[in-house]
């Protein structure tokens, strides 16, 4: 098990610190540390993606496997363009995307993976969910360090419990941060709190709602979990430090 590890926030709509980052409507992040290097879905604009890994010092060629959560654009959106800059990558999709998009993938020389629903290992410590059900189908991502379990969503079309519930499932009973898209707008504050309190139930111990979780999760997840809320923007890293008691 991995005791080093790095998430970096590229893609996010929430304003970055660094003027030189953009922000746009969707969510991309870079995770290393393991085996693999892994960029976590690709935002809505190629070039936008491609400027923010240049800002934050990413080079595409250190990429080795992109996932994608679900189909929609502002995840899937900037994948053309980072395959153009480096198709020497395999790329996890749901199973249930078009074979149109698969075959372009593919033409793009990129390995395609094509996952079922079952959870499925991108290496050692990085567990997929499968594809779950929802409004939209959509899969997150498990990473597994020595005391510490990272869930990270798309927009949790599924539902971020549901989501977490599955991932807890191979989490072994470890404090988990929970973050990425937890497409909470328009839920209200009983809803929300109902929620909070279901992550913390599955062991949820740092919560980084983000993208489309909607300005009144924002704020109560920060009021319930204080200083183990983390905000995040483009630029923002999570290292093992972040994660104290
Ligand atoms: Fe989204
Ligand atoms: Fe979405």
């Amino acid at each position: 098990m991995k005791t080093k590890f790095k998430i970096t926030v590229i893609y996010d709509n929430h304003l970055p610190e660094n003027n030189a980052l953009k922000s746009s409507w969707g969510f991309a992040c870079m995770i290393e540390g393991f085996e693999k290097t892994i960029l976590f879905d690709t935002g809505t604009s190629g070039p936008i993606l491609l400027n923010n890994l240049a800002v934050l010092g990413f080079d595409p060629s250190q990429i080795d496997t992109v996932i994608i959560s679900h189909g929609d654009w502002d995840h899937i959106g900037g994948l053309w363009s980072f395959l153009d800059a480096n198709s020497n990558v395999e790329v996890f999709l749901p199973g249930s995307l078009s074979a149109h998009l698969k075959d372009e993938v593919q033409n793009h020389g990129a390995r395609l993976v094509s996952v079922g629903v079952d959870r499925v290992e991108v290496c050692s410590g990085v567990m997929l969910s499968g594809e779950m059900k929802g409004p939209r189908n959509e899969q997150a991502m498990l990473l597994q360090t020595a005391d510490r379990q990272i869930v990270i969503t798309g927009c949790a079309h599924p539902g971020i419990v549901a989501i977490t519930q599955r991932l807890a499932e191979v989490a072994g009973g470890q404090p988990m941060l929970v973050m990425g898209g937890f497409h909470l707008k328009g839920s209200s504050a009983e809803e929300i709190k109902a929620i909070a309190e279901a992550l913390e139930n599955l062991g949820a111990r740092w919560t980084a709602p983000t993208h489309c979780s909607g300005e009144l999760s924002e704020s109560l997840f920060a009021q319930r979990f204080g200083s183990r809320y983390l905000p995040l923007h483009p630029g923002s890293v999570i290292t093992p430090e972040s994660l104290k008691e």
